[in-house]
């Protein structure tokens, strides 16, 4: 398949990108700048110069391609000048115009979610791919929603929902380095309560590889979890960055949790939100090789690079 992929430069993004390359697509992906043009094609990935807010050239991409991935995401909005809503207005508008370009086509759509948007419509019990976030909750749901809808308009659509904890060495600045620069800055590493709250968690390399098999096999309407583990209590998360800090774990009160973490971290630490992938697995044929979360931070690659969180 030819695949236009947004957020082909970034952390997981490009990583999709070699693997769609590696098993015989040809890709060509977003790029709003010259570095993230020249990033994907190191990679072998072709370049689509236009940015989320270039809807007209969202469409054409979309039209031309026999696929597409959407992976894009404006976090410098979000993480970086707080407007997490300004972020998700502009993911919805970008959703609307590659739907509306590929209806009728039967060509698969891939979006991108979190499992973290059932943390609050999913309580006490493991969430699954049946599973739907409350309206009124995560905003993100609005995308999730948007997308699926779609499938009911001759698209291939479907909803890669992925663990809040992408890990790898390609991780710069997602949740973890972020949780690893507040340990660093606080000298402790904290967790709220007990640290009970679970996080699922998946390897880059893993969630990459569910995404070519999304695109390639999902079903129209499918929701897809890349969580290769159901949820790691976040006082283990903790404990294992203060270990490979040298710093203590420490246990804070909620109220502590915006000034320890930063705003938007602040938020969610607390958050339970163990999440399945049997029905992903059963679906896609999917089994994750890589690290887990743990033994990913055990390596050590967090630390070396910490200094480079940039939000
Ligand atoms: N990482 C996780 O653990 C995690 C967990 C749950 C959900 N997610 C979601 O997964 C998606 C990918 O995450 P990631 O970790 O790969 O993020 P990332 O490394 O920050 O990559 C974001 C990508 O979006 C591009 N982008 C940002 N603003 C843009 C704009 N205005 N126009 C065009 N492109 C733009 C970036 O381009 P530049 O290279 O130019 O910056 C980059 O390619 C996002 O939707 C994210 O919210 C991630």
């Amino acid at each position: 398949m030819r695949v236009f992929v947004t957020g082909a430069s970034g952390h997981i993004g490009l990583p999709v990108v070699r693997e769609l390359l590696a098993a015989g697509h040809t890709v060509f992906g977003l790029a709003r700048s010259e570095a993230s043009a020249q990033t994907i094609a190191s990679a072998g990935g072709e370049v689509r110069r236009g940015t989320l807010d270039d809807l007209d050239g969202l469409r054409e991409a979309a039209k031309a391609a026999d696929g597409v991935i959407h992976l894009a995401f404006k976090h410098d909005l979000a993480l970086v000048t707080g407007d997490f809503m300004g972020a998700v207005t502009a993911d919805l508008r970008a959703v609307e115009a590659i739907g509306e370009a590929l209806v009728g086509s039967g060509k698969p759509f891939v979006n991108t979610t979190g499992t973290m948007l059932l943390a609050h419509s999913v309580r006490g019990r493991i969430g699954t791919e049946e599973d739907v976030g409350q309206t009124g909750g995560n905003p993100r749901v609005a995308s999730e929603t948007l997308s699926l809808g779609f499938a009911e308009r001759g698209v291939r659509a479907s909803i890669m929902r992925l663990a809040p904890t992408v890990h790898s060495s390609l991780d710069h600045h997602g949740f973890l380095p972020m949780i690893v620069a507040a340990a660093r800055k606080n000298g402790f590493s904290a967790y709220v309560g007990e640290g009970a709250a679970r996080w699922p968690a998946a390897h880059t390399l893993d969630a990459a590889r569910l995404y070519r098999l999304a695109l390639e096999s999902a079903p129209a309407g499918a929701r897809v979890h890349a969580a290769a583990e159901e949820g790691v209590p976040f006082r283990a998360i903790a404990e294992a960055v203060g270990q490979g800090l040298g710093v203590p774990a420490k246990s804070i009160a909620l109220e502590q949790a915006a000034e320890i973490f930063g705003g938007f971290l602040g938020m969610i630490t607390q958050l339970d939100n163990p999440t399945s992938s049997a029905r992903t697995r059963e679906l896609l044929g999917w089994k994750p090789t890589h690290a887990n979360l743990l033994a990913d931070i055990a390596e050590g690659h967090y630390f070396a690079r910490a200094s480079e969180v940039s939000r």
